[in-house]
This record gives structure tokens, C-alpha cells and sequence, in this order.
């Protein structure tokens, strides 16, 4: 069976609206037959990458020095096709889910090549991971607050030539919800992002319709300027 692992990077975690979004996705995922394990960022509290010599590239091959609780988690990583990860906006993103992307090193092998003019590696043998997804919640109301991200993840898949199956992003998100509850476009927000989990099971990318849907503007920019300060 196909395996997704995928970390949340929101300190708010399961109440958090990155959760929210999150969870159809799953849904969708697992409604196709791919397995999902999912982790907290905050749960694991990566250490960050501090030993400053590329010890998993140079001295120990595919193996990360720092023994701290990511380690067993390394095996799911190697195990799953999919690697998904969900974070909220932070200026680019929250410092633990940092740590974590900092933590990946190991699963590249630094076998450079140039691609498009950019100096690239590749996956280590032994790794399953072939896709990468990021699904992301942001405040403010335009989608440029995700570029920064978008880019981090994007350089990951270059980086380790796997493929970027899409960015799932939902900024002004909270407009999406009602006193805790979805609004009638909320729902119809969450029942498109549970496809797209079908789509990114299916075709292994996901259609830029869909993640238009996904992302498209709740209320005008003004009026979110206007009912933000009031
Ligand atoms: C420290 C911090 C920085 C943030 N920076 C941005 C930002 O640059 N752009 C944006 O659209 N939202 C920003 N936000 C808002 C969050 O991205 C948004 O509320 C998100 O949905 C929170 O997700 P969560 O509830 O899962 O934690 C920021 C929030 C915090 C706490």
C-alpha cells in the first residue's frame, strides 16, 4: 500500500486551521488507499541541524547525527512515497518546521548534476519519497504571503529531483469558518481540498483548477482591509 507521512508545522496543532484544512485532505488520501501517519512538529521538537559538517552526506551516508525523537521517524519518512508538509504562514514558516526541512539533508544524495542552470542532487537509494506536497493556511488576504514557502518546498523536490505535486494554499482563512463553524463556501473549500487528496493519490499532481478553487478570494481586498481594522 502506498504510504503519505506528513508533519504539521502549526504550534496550534489539531486546533489550529491548518489542521482544519488538513484533515479533508487526509480524508481524501487515505479514502484511495494510500496510508497516512501523521506528526506534530511541536510533538517532535526537532533539534536543529547544528553540526555544521554535512556528517550525512560526508561521514555517515543517509544518517543524521543529532539523536533526538526524529530519529525512529527517519524510517517513515524512507518508507512513504508522499511527503506532505502543512504549515501556517510565520514569516515564512514556524521555526520547528525549519528545523525539520533543515533535517532532510540526509535523505538526499549529493550526486550533483546541472539542471536549468541550478546545481541539483537526488533522492539516496533506499528512500521512497517521490512526491512532495505543501498545504498551507495563511491570515492575510493575498496568496503572494505563500511564495516564500512555496519556494522552500519547491527547492526541496529540485534539490532532491522528486516531484512537486502542488501547493494547496488558503490564505484569509479564518473567513472560511462562522463562530468554529464552516460557512457554506468554507464547506465547499474543505470538500474541494478532500479531492484533491484523491487527485494527488490518482494522478500523483493536482490540477491547478482545483487549487485555484481551494485558494480563490473569500471577500474583495478592500473590504478584508476594512473589516481587518475595524
Ligand atoms: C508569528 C506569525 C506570523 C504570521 N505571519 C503571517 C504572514 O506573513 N502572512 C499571513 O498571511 N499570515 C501570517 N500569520 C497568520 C497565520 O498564518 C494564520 O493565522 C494561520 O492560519 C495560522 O494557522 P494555525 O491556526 O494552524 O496555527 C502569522 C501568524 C503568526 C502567529
Amino acid at each position: 500500500m502506498m504510504k503519505a507521512v506528513v508533519f504539521n508545522g502549526s504550534p496550534r496543532m489539531e486546533r489550529g486551521f491548518t489542521s482544519r484544512l488538513l484533515s479533508p485532505l487526509l480524508k481524501g488520501i487515505q479514502s484511495v488507499g494510500c496510508d497516512t501517519e501523521l506528526f506534530y512538529t511541536s510533538t517532535i521538537s526537532p533539534r536543529p541541524c547544528s553540526c555544521g559538517t554535512m556528517h550525512c552526506w560526508d561521514k555517515e551516508p543517509g544518517i543524521c547525527c543529532i539523536n533526538d525523537s526524529l530519529q525512529p521517524i527517519y524510517q517513515k519518512i524512507k518508507e512513504s512515497e508522499i511527503l506532505i508538509l502543512a504549515a501556517p504562514v510565520y514569516i515564512p514558516l514556524p521555526g520547528e518546521m525549519q528545523n525539520l526541512i533543515n533535517r532532510l539533508c540526509p535523505m538526499i544524495d549529493p550526486v550533483l548534476a546541472i539542471v536549468d542552470g541550478r546545481t541539483r542532487a537526488k533522492m539516496r537509494a533506499g528512500w521512497k519519497t517521490e512526491k512532495i506536497v505543501l498545504i498551507s493556511t495563511g491570515g492575510w488576504w493575498e496568496k503572494e504571503n505563500f511564495d516564500t514557502l512555496i519556494r522552500i518546498v519547491r527547492e526541496i523536490a529540485e534539490n532532491a529531483n522528486i516531484v512537486f505535486s502542488g501547493a494547496i494554499i488558503r490564505p484569509h482563512v479564518h473567513l472560511m469558518f462562522d463562530r468554529g463553524k464552516p460557512t457554506d463556501e468554507g464547506k465547499e473549500i474543505l470538500l474541494k481540498v478532500e479531492e484533491a487528496g484523491q487527485e494527488l493519490v490518482r494522478k500523483g499532481t493536482i490540477d491547478d483548477a482545483l487549487l485555484n478553487f481551494i485558494s480563490r478570494p473569500l471577500v474583495s481586498h478592500q473590504r478584508f482591509i476594512e473589516t481587518w481594522n475595524s
